[in-house]
């Protein structure tokens, strides 16, 4: 298992390139389930999640090519199961699940089971494919659903925002018979995108970018090619990196308006961004301070950005409270914070953190891949080297992350 050595205390200087959004381009790839013509996916990032997303189309029949930054899919549905080996390494598998029933009105998908973050259920996907028609049981660890006659156009309330919901149920609705209404559906950005390639492949949608989608259902769909957005928390990750080592960092194709209260959090700590045509750039004028966030759906502070902000503020100036309110076990970086000189306690769904003036490296180990890169950040800032096992985890999720930060001057190395 490979590891990442880092030495810190260097202030990072330089650009980074943004990737391709990896929560984009995971539906987006599942959309080549609800066409027979070749769908063309650019800004495609290389990331074990995609690749394993790539194994699990080609056992539903999809090629999956990819060019470079572009990725073709394209073929004929000839295998309705998404199997336990694939599903079980990446959650995301369940996003084949409405584009299968919607068009061959069959799938059976094994059940995510939990994550290391928290349980995760997927019994919001299931009941609004129920809602539109889906004869849905469970076997063996197993989802098998059927709509022999099609999904049919229907009302559907979430009764809290689910990002992967909306998009199985969007994506099901497209090619439902008659109108879906999706209230309270997630606002996130990669649903917009989602949404947008839908309609250039002929979907017929209302509402985009708002927490009411209106769907009106097609009898088929075309080929098209779309560009992905750019990953916001990859963006979010790089610009606390710029921060936490007092750099200066231009995030190339980055867009400040998809980073919705992490910028309102990252300038109220003392960060500054400055925005430009293709990015932005990031820079701290004196030091930090102690910003309490709660982690909310989009527009709200992401999840997905807890544990690297949580680095930050465990070397900013007083105290700061963030509280997780999506994911109920997402603090499993605090210990290995901790064992580099970060004073953070937790209680219940909330941690204080306590800024000390310094870190101090040492092995730590990555839990699930958002807290390997709070390690990373607290790897960058402290003083000494830190080894950080488990990288597989910051594999599945950031592109060349080694190459990136050691062309901005960190002292980064994998140790194989
Ligand atoms: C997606 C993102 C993930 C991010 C999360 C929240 C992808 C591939 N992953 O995950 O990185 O952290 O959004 O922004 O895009 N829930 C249920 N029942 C359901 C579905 C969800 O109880 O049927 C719960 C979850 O356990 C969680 C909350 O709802 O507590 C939000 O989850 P959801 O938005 O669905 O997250 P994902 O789509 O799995």
């Amino acid at each position: 298992m490979d590891s990442i050595r880092i030495t810190g205390g260097v202030p990072l200087t330089g650009t980074i390139a943004i990737s391709g959004a990896k929560n984009a381009a995971l539906p987006l790839m599942a959309c080549g389930l609800l066409t027979d013509e070749r769908l063309t996916l650019t800004n495609v990032a290389k990331l074990a999640d995609l690749a394993t997303m790539s194994d699990l189309l080609a056992q539903h029949g999809i090629a999956v090519e990819p060019d470079g930054r572009n990725t073709s899919l394209g073929g004929r549905i000839t295998n309705t199961e998404a199997p336990y080996d694939i599903v079980r390494k990446m959650r995301a598998s369940i996003l084949v699940l409405g584009p299968l029933l919607a068009r061959v009105g069959e799938a059976r998908v094994s059940l995510p089971g939990g994550c290391a973050i928290g349980t995760r259920p997927v019994d919001l996907h299931l009941k609004g494919l129920e809602a539109m028609g889906a004869k849905i049981s469970l076997d063996g660890g197993y989802i098998d659903a059927s709509a022999p006659h099609g999904l049919k156009g229907a009302d559907f309330v979430f009764p809290f925002v689910s990002v992967g919901a909306t998009e199985n149920l969007l994506m099901a609705a497209s090619l439902a018979d008659g109108i879906t209404t999706l209230k309270n559906a997630a606002r996130e950005p990669e649903i917009t995108d989602l949404a947008t390639c839908l309609t250039a492949m002929g979907a017929k949608i209302e509402g985009i970018g708002t927490d009411t989608l209106v769907v009106e259902g097609v009898k088929s769909l075309h080929g098209a090619t779309h560009a992905i957005l750019p990953d916001r928390i990859e963006t979010g990750t790089y610009a606390c990196a710029a921060a936490i080592t007092g750099g200066d960092i231009f995030l190339e194709n980055a867009r400040a308006s998809d980073l919705g209260a992490v910028l309102t959090s990252l300038r109220e700590a003392g960060v500054v961004i400055t925005e430009a045509e293709n990015g932005f750039r990031v820079t701290r004028a004196n030091g930090l301070h102690g910003v309490d966030v709660m982690t909310e759906p989009f527009p709200g502070f992401p999840t997905d950005m807890q544990a690297q902000f949580m680095a930050l503020m465990a070397v900013a100036q007083g105290a700061s409270m963030i509280t997780e309110t999506i994911f109920e076990n997402r603090f499993m970086h605090v210990p290995e914070l901790n064992r580099m000189g970060a004073k953070v306690n937790v209680h219940g769904s909330s941690a204080i953190i306590r800024g000390v003036p310094k870190l101090s490296g040492a092995p730590v180990m990555a839990t699930d891949l958002r807290a390997s890169f709070s390690l990373v950040l607290a790897a960058l800032a402290a003083e000494g080297e830190t080894t950080i096992a488990r990288v597989y985890h910051l594999d599945r999720g950031y592109e060349s992350v080694e190459q990136k930060l050691a062309g901005c001057g960190a002292r980064i190395e994998r140790v194989h």
